[in-house]
């Protein structure tokens, strides 16, 4: 059974297309990595995804049931159930900056599943700490935590809610490069607990390893998709050959 599919999203900004029948599908406990250039559609992808902006035209369908489906000129519902199929982990982490770190777990739970015990609710919030390895952070406010560990926070947030498909948008590229490391690790042991993920990502070395596919985004459309092999080893499109030639030396300077 397929975790998701998505059939010929497309969105519009005013005249702007910004996604452009967008198609790929997931298998269950799979990790897809998305790379491109700034400006391509990636972070407009994982919002259509989690809802935060409505595709104009496309279907979603989460383990073969409908989870939106747009056609031009129709208003599309979206539901809060579909919404709990997904997360998302932003780019700045997005934290709640007036709370802890456990009530920045705990609070959506809490408003959501007013009949569970609170205990209940904290001490999944403890073990997601447990697992993202902060347990000691449960009490600090984010200003007293560095960027990594915001980030780690904001992940073990996103899985409060038990997401059947975890988005990350650049989950690194806000943070100091010797922060990058504890978060990606993060990220890699969820793919051992077999979560179905969504990577957008700079970081080339890690999607190579952590992917089961790679999609290269420009312009709005899936220039090249493929396992990681094919697409880092033999790009085909002169765009992700262009996009790759100018990745690697970034990476040298
Ligand atoms: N809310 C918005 N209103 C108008 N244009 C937007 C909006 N969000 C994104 N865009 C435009 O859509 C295009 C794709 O942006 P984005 O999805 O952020 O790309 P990426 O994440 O690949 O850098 C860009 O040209 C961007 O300026
Ligand atoms: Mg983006």
């Amino acid at each position: 059974m397929k975790a998701l599919e998505v059939k010929n999203l497309s969105k519009k900004f005013g005249d702007l297309e910004v996604l452009k029948n967008v198609s790929f599908t997931l298998e269950e406990g799979e990790v897809l990595s998305i790379i491109g250039s700034s400006g391509g559609g990636k972070t407009t992808l994982l919002r259509c995804l989690n809802f935060l902006e409505k595709a104009d035209e496309g279907e979603i369908l989460v383990k073969g049931e409908d989870v939106y489906s747009a056609k031009a000129g129709e208003k599309p519902v979206i539901t809060e159930e579909a919404q709990l199929r997904f997360g998302l982990v932003f780019q700045q982490f997005n934290l709640f900056p007036q709370y802890n770190v456990l009530d920045n777990l705990t609070l959506a739970v809490k408003l959501k599943e007013k009949n569970t015990p609170k205990e209940q609710i904290e001490e999944k919030a403890m073990e997601l700490l447990k697992k993202v390895g902060l347990s000691e952070k449960a009490k600090n406010y984010p200003c007293q935590i560095s960027g990594g560990q915001q980030q780690r926070v904001a992940i073990a947030r996103a899985l409060m809610l038990n997401p059947e498909i975890l988005c990350f948008d650049e989950p690194t590229s806000a943070l100091d490069p010797e922060l990058t490391g504890e978060v990606l690790r993060v990220i890699r042991s969820l793919k051992s607990d077999n979560r179905t993920m969504i990577i957008v990502t700079h970081e080339m070395e890690f999607a190579k390893n952590v992917s089961d596919k790679v999609i290269f985004m420009a312009d709005g459309v899936i220039e090249e998709m493929g396992e990681p092999n094919e697409l880092f080893g033999s790009p085909k499109s002169p765009k992700l050959k262009a996009f790759l030639s100018r990745e690697n030396f970034n990476q040298e300077i």
